[in-house]
């Protein structure tokens, strides 16, 4: 519902101790979040990312550029103006941050007591998110004796209590196992699609990004080295920081030393072949070697959706006498991104 603007945004602190250089934490930032949108940040730890999560909300002010979220410009409103803003903005967090001392319903109804609304009609919203989040019989519980992912339910229920126009999340499903993230994300998609929240998250973890982001930022010591769809992004990566967080998650060739131990295994010539959505025509490849007279063993690599798209890349040994594949070679190179693995 929101449009996030972060228009050349640094963040500087002051060096600690005598003659500490400064720390420049966020270094001219622009990001540009369309309404509706799930942005993901990614970035090594120390990268920024929490900072200008920080700065988006107003809970620290930038040393310069400008923020706008909607029609705010949060960059330029006095700290009385920013209380007000703030409940537009709802906010999750790696360790949860719930009172723990507290009942299940009173930490979602912290926020609308915060907003002045009375408490019968605090009582029917608190009702309605949790049962949104599917914690319904929960109301009672104190958060301590919650799961971790029925925190950060608790968390998100709470961060939608003031409905919203963005939801900031920082680290949510890192403290989660597998299972249980997948179900934390598969709640903020809902709250996406369903509410139309425009989603600005933050993680080291690719998986996240390719699961639900439809665009991402790659963050590196506070600068946004790399930008755009996450398909773009993740299969053609510029920067070395976005090459080593895709082969976390993406299909790779081999390494120099898998690549040693394939080939006590596979006496064939290797070549490792790239598909990107759309411009590579599988069964063409495999028709071209099947032409040829030349065999074909998968041994390393995979086919996955990035971004709702399908990207591949596949390890291939070819088996047949040398002409034939160098043949075959020669022909699928004009047909596929091909690589021979020397
Ligand atoms: N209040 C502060 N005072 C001084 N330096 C700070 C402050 N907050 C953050 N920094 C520094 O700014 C840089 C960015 O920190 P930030 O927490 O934004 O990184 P991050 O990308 O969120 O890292 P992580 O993945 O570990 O959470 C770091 O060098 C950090 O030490
Ligand atoms: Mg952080």
């Amino acid at each position: 519902m929101a449009r996030v603007q972060i228009l050349g945004v640094s963040k500087r602190y002051p060096g600690r101790g005598r003659d500490a250089a400064e720390v420049v934490a966020v270094d001219d930032v622009t990001i540009d979040v369309a309404s509706g949108e799930i942005h993901a940040i990614i970035g090594y730890s120390g990268a920024g990312k929490s900072t200008l999560l920080r700065l988006v909300n107003g809970l620290e002010r930038a040393s310069s550029g400008r923020i706008l979220v909607g029609d705010h410009e949060i960059t330029a409103l006095s700290e009385s103006k920013l209380r007000g803003v703030r409940a537009g903005i709802g906010m999750i967090f790696q360790q949860f941050n719930l009172f723990h001392s507290k009942k299940v319903a009173k930490n979602v109804e912290y926020p609308l007591i915060v907003a002045g609304m009375p408490p019968a009609e605090r009582k029917a919203r608190v009702a309605e998110l949790l049962d949104f989040v599917g914690l319904a019989d929960k109301a009672d519980a104190y958060t301590d004796q919650l799961s971790g992912g029925q925190k950060q339910r608790v968390g998100i229920a709470r961060a939608l209590a003031t409905n919203p126009g963005l939801l900031l999340a920082d680290e949510a499903t890192s403290a989660l196992d597998p299972e249980t993230s997948q179900e934390v994300l598969a709640l903020l998609k809902r709250i996406n699609a369903e509410l139309g929240i425009t989603i600005i998250l933050i993680t080291h973890e690719m998986e996240v990004v390719r699961e639900i982001a439809s665009r991402v930022t790659v963050m590196d010591r506070g600068r946004a080295v790399e930008q755009g769809e996450v398909f773009d992004v993740f299969s053609a990566p510029q920067t070395d920081t976005t090459r080593r967080f895709v082969a976390t998650a993406l299909p790779t060739a081999p390494d120099p030393e898998h690549l040693d131990e394939l080939r006590q295994r596979h006496r064939g010539r290797l070549v490792s072949l790239t598909f990107r959505d759309g411009d590579v025509d599988q069964p063409v490849v495999f028709r071209t070697l099947a032409e040829r007279g030349v065999g074909v063993s998968i041994v390393h690599g995979g086919i996955t959706d990035v971004g709702g798209r399908s990207f591949g890349r596949l390890t291939l040994e070819l088996i047949g006498d040398d002409l034939k594949v160098e043949h075959a070679v020669a022909a699928l190179g004009q047909e596929a991104d091909l690589e021979v693995l020397a």
